[in-house]
């Protein structure tokens, strides 16, 4: 399973003046963005995603609030607390992922290698099961 997903992200700034995190395409990015999204006002407690991404990688941080994310490979969950504005988080093709929003205010907000496609989305546990288990993933290179 995937040891190197979270990214620090390169930050600027003091406790005077305040912060300034960023990142860049092919310096801590390997995708080019194609969407940006972001997850608001959502109430503590609720979980979101549960789903798979077929081909569709993403890089998620929470700038303010904090939010789990779990990621499962179909044989080890991974859970990841992005409670910070300089964490990141990259998540693969292939990977379940669930989220948890722990406080209130939490934004989450979501770089994509894709535009939006609903056919490229799993959305049933025990279908991407299926597709882990015929080798669709070769998770082993991708980490
Ligand atoms: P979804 O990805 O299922 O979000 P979550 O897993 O957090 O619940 O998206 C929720 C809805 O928003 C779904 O109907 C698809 C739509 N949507 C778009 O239209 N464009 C987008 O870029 C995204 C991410 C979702």
């Amino acid at each position: 399973m995937d040891k190197n997903h979270l990214i620090y992200l390169r930050t600027e700034g003091s406790a005077e003046r305040g912060y300034l995190s960023f990142f860049e395409l092919n310096r801590d990015l390997q995708f080019p963005i194609k969407r940006v999204y972001y997850i608001y006002d959502v109430p503590v407690g609720i979980k979101r995603g549960m789903h798979a991404h077929k081909k569709l990688q993403q890089l998620l941080w929470c700038p303010c609030g904090e939010i789990e994310i779990v990621v499962d490979d179909g044989k080890e969950r991974v859970s990841y607390l992005l409670d910070s504005p300089k964490k990141a988080l990259l998540v693969l093709n292939g990977y379940w992922r669930e989220m948890y929003w722990k406080k209130e205010g939490s934004v989450l907000c979501v770089v994509a290698s894709d535009y939006y496609d609903e056919t490229d989305y799993i959305r049933d546990y025990n279908e991407f099961l299926k597709y882990v288990e015929e080798g669709y993933w070769d998770h082993e290179d991708q980490l």
